[in-house]
């Protein structure tokens, strides 16, 4: 199938997810439309569905040895019908095991 268009979907604080994301889905070479969910009031009330002929590449960090507390609306309002997606999580190195868990 042809991927008409991609996104990057991040909670990045401090940054690292939205440069890498950002340039994960530009070198898809297709039209991009970047997400930037870290703040709560843009998470409130956000719903956006996906096509088919669509990639949605979504990053979270660790912080603190596990993905960020209150995140649960982070997802909610994400909806796709057989869109291509991958998840990523950035880490330094250190405490990963509860996120892996
Ligand atoms: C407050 C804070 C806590 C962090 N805790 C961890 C951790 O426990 N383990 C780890 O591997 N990286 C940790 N990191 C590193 C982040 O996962 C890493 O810098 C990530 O790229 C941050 O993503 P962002 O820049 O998109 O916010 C932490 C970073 C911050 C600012």
């Amino acid at each position: 199938m042809d991927i008409e268009k991609a996104y990057a979907i991040y909670f990045s604080p401090t940054y690292t997810l939205r440069s890498q994301f950002t340039a994960f889905v530009e070198g898809m070479g297709v039209p991009v439309e970047k997400l930037d969910l870290t703040l709560p009031r843009v998470r409130k009330g956000f719903s956006h569905s996906f096509k088919k002929n669509e990639a949605v590449a979504v990053g979270l960090p660790v912080y603190g040895g596990r993905l960020p507390l209150d995140l649960e609306d982070f997802f909610t309002g994400l909806k796709g019908e057989g869109t291509t997606c991958c998840s990523n999580c950035v880490v330094r190195k250190s405490r990963i095991r509860r996120c892996l868990d």
